[in-house]
């Protein structure tokens, strides 16, 4: 009887993992610790209270990085030798300068039901993606966050592509430009 009660669960999580791994939860961007000094910078000072992640969601200048980091941190106890610091502002302005566009805050990934086909697929960025140039799509490979962040940058910058529209492509892109391609 006990295993019943085991099993129970068990097989409603091997069936939820049928479903895409795109859920209902808001995207998050993605940061990779940098190489060189700042990386040290960071590990010594920036780990212990929240991730890394979170500085795409801006793009500033060095006033504006100088302001984040000294507004909700000083009263915190987080300061920086001056030469910590500047290493840190070098690199923040530098990958989250204001030629950057910082990772939507508000994007929720909707559920999606119905998938593209190759062809769908293909029609669909010939309709949407060459407006502005030729398709780059088969240039890159990249899992499903990489591709969600590169169409919502498309997005921003003036795709018109509609959330559902979003996610068909970014699960077929992530199938079949994937970084771990079946075929
Ligand atoms: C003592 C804990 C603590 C440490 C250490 C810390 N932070 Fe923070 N950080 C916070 C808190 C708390 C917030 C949220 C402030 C708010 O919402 O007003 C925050 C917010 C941020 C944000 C904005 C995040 C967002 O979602 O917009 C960035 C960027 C950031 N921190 C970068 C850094 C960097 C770079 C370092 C290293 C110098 C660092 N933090 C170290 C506590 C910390
Ligand atoms: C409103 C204009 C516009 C539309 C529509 C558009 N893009 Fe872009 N795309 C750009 C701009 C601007 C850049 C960056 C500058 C450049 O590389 O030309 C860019 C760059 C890219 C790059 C990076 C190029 C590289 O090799 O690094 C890829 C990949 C890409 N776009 C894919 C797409 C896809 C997929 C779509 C359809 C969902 C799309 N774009 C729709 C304007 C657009």
């Amino acid at each position: 009887m006990k295993w019943m009660y085991l099993y129970g669960p068990v097989s409603v999580l091997l069936a939820a993992l049928h479903v895409p791994a795109y859920g209902q939860s808001a995207a998050r961007p993605q940061v990779e610790l940098p190489q060189g000094a700042v990386r040290n910078v960071i590990l010594r000072n920036c780990v212990a209270c929240h991730g890394i992640d979170d500085y795409a969601f801006h793009a500033l200048d060095r006033a504006g990085w100088k302001q984040l980091m000294d507004v909700p941190h000083k009263q915190r106890g987080v300061t920086l030798s001056g030469r910590d610091e500047k290493v840190l502002l070098n690199y923040l302005s530098d990958t989250f300068g204001t030629e950057s566009i910082p990772f939507p805050r508000n994007y929720i990934a909707p559920a999606i039901s119905e998938f593209f086909t190759n062809p769908e697929a293909r029609v669909f960025l010939e309709r949407v993606c060459t407006e502005c140039h030729e398709l780059r799509v088969f240039a890159h490979r990249k899992d499903a966050a990489g591709w969600r962040a590169l169409v919502l940058d498309m997005r921003e910058r003036g795709a018109k592509i509609s959330a559902l529209n979003i996610e068909k492509l970014v699960e077929w892109l992530a199938r079949v430009r994937g970084t771990n391609p079946v075929e």
